[in-house]
């Protein structure tokens, strides 16, 4: 067993301190997870001859444990499956797109975030409370996973969650930070019972922390299947929980559980250079922002600028407000909006975009492109952004070359900080646009019953022009995903670093604002001179959880972002 990323101090790589170093490989299987009691879980279940997706779905229910803050059951994911395909002579493999996000209950309407003034509910008091709750989705889109991928018995991939949860866990150093830094959490009798002491201090680091309501709670999905969460005792005291909640109180009725969907959605796959880049479609910006990040730099030779320059930042920078511009306006959920996907991807309407670059000087702010021929736009512009702090990112490889990359999340830190039998309930739906009309035009992502709202979690897969199996990659960081996600797609590919020194290399990236480049690192050196090409700076602490699998020539090479608690393990 290898692993790699376990607690590293926290020092960053320096920009030009790259040297292509060997990584350690694994032969068999590999996963990568935001917590060791999450990897192992996963890895054991690997070993006993599950599937990726079996150890997904063990993975994520450790982590719902282990790391509340982040993701788990009361929450929603997208999950991409690469499959090899030895039938198919033409693509040679096969990507299946799971969308798990959460729903607007059936009362959600456009002026949910509204105070009763008609003032927009401010983004710090609405991230708590019923309000923000979407009916959860994970359960059900990992059933189906399974259903169609799953090796053994769904039951058991709970045990590893199911005993760890009664047997106790210590505290993290980050999950101790986040329970003391929170604001709203100890307001919520169940959390605060749960996170905090008797005496009302935050759980300390190395507190050994049982579970017993969760462990009750996973045993049931266990035995009975994800049904048992959408319509019994769990539904209703979720539906309890939101609606009663002393703070901004929704409707959420047993109904809206008993109705959620998974879908199955169309992956998005365009040619970058000499590999093939694919993500997931909306609800999510974040496979279509990506794609047009990376085909908009396509014609400048990357492979020719240093690791983390100016000029790479620059351009990196520029077609990120690009990519921001047409996302804020035209991204919503499918199935409320006509997203036009086809228009969004064109190969020449992205070089003309490309082309709208200048080499030595920053533009303005951008603005979305016309793409009338496709889709007549009703849409009002939309500033709709969303704040990192929580999100998971598993990747995850089998021993027959299937793979999952699957971004997952509850919303903010600890969700909507309500607590149902020993999980944390989403707070999703604040991704939504809390004024939902621009003069009488409504915005894309506005409010609706029953709507998505929109991401921008990017899960990806990389594959050779012929198909076989490259890359898994994704991170938590709200509407940075998407910057994260390039960057280490450029690092990696362009600049051939190892997943880990990809991983690691400081963040920078540009939403159509300022250019933000993380906090002491290098990166800090180079401000002055973007600043001389017209950028706006903003230097900041750009926590990503970028977890990624690389398939070389002689096994998997895995990289765990040292600026979370990860590890990737496998043999
Ligand atoms: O769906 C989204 O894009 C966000 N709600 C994810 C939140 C997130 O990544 C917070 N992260 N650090």
């Amino acid at each position: 067993m290898i692993r790699t990323g376990v607690f590293i101090t926290f020092t960053l790589l320096a920009l030009n301190g790259f040297g292509h170093a060997n990584a350690t490989l694994v032969k068999k299987h590999m996963v990568v997870a935001a917590n060791p009691h999450a990897a192992k879980a996963g890895l054991t279940i690997l070993r006993e001859g599950g599937s990726a997706v079996d150890a997904a779905i063990a993975i994520q229910m450790t982590l719902t444990l282990v790391e509340p803050q982040s993701s788990g059951i009361g929450g929603g994911a997208f999950m991409l499956h690469y499959r090899p395909d030895k039938e198919s002579k033409s693509k040679g493999h096969i990507i299946d797109a799971y969308d798990g996000r959460e729903t607007a209950p059936r009362s959600a309407n456009k002026d949910l975030f509204l105070d009763r003034h008609g003032k927009k509910i401010p983004w710090k008091k609405r991230k708590a409370g019923g309000k923000g709750v979407g009916v959860p989705g994970l359960l059900r889109m990992l059933e189906l996973s399974h259903k169609h991928h799953g090796k053994l018995p769904w039951s058991r991939l709970f045990e590893p969650a199911i005993k760890l949860a009664r047997k106790g866990f210590s505290v993290s150093p980050r999950l101790n930070a986040l329970i003391k830094r929170d604001r709203h959490l100890k307001n919520f009798p169940q959390s605060r019972k749960f996170f905090f002491t008797k005496e009302g201090k935050p759980l300390p680091i190395g507190y050994r922390l049982k579970n017993i309501e969760l462990a009750n709670t996973l045993q049931e999905i266990a035995k009975k299947g994800a049904s048992i969460f959408y319509t019994g005792a769990i539904a209703r005291d979720i539906a309890k929980a939101v609606s009663n909640t002393h703070h901004l109180p929704a409707k959420m009725k047993i109904s809206d559980l008993a109705g959620y969907q998974p879908k199955m959605r169309g992956v998005l796959c365009i040619p970058y250079r000499q590999w093939n880049i694919c993500g997931m479609p909306p609800p999510t910006s974040g496979g279509i922002a990506v794609a047009q990040i990376l085909k908009i730099i396509e014609p400048f030779d990357f492979s020719r600028f240093p690791v983390g320059s100016v000029q790479a930042v620059h351009l990196l920078a520029e077609a990120g407000k690009l990519a921001f511009a047409d996302r804020n306006h035209y991204i919503g959920d499918p199935d409320y909006v006509t997203v036009p996907v086809a228009g969004l991807l064109d190969p020449k309407y992205l070089a003309s975009r490309s082309a709208t670059i200048s080499a030595d000087k920053a533009m303005d702010k951008a603005k979305p492109g016309n793409l009338a021929h496709y889709a007549q736009s009703k849409f009002a512009p939309d500033e709709g952004d969303n704040r990192p702090i929580s999100t998971s990112h598993i990747s995850v490889v089998d021993s027959s070359g299937n793979g999952v990359s699957m971004t997952t999340s509850i919303g903010t830190a600890f969700g909507s900080r309500l607590m149902v039998r020993g999980f944390m309930l989403n707070d999703e739906l604040t991704d939504f646009a809390p004024i939902s009309h621009v003069n009488g035009r409504p915005k894309v992502n506005c409010v609706e019953a029953g709507k998505r709202p929109r991401s921008s979690m990017s899960p990806t897969i990389v594959t050779s022009k012929d198909g076989k199996l490259l890359m898994l990659i994704g991170s938590p960081g709200g509407s940075s995903i998407i910057g994260y996600v390039a960057k280490t797609l450029v690092a990696a590919l362009d600049w051939n670093l190892t997943m880990e020194e990809a991983i690691a290399l400081p963040n920078f990236l540009n939403k159509n604002r300022k250019t933000e480049l993380e906090k002491g690192t290098n990166l800090e050196t180079i401000a002055p001179k973007l600043i001389e090409l017209g950028h706006q700076v903003r230097i900041r602490k750009k926590v990503s959880g970028l977890h990624g699998i690389r398939v070389r020539a002689g096994g998997f090479e895995g990289g765990a972002d040292p600026r979370r608690e990860g590890q990737a393990i496998g043999d």
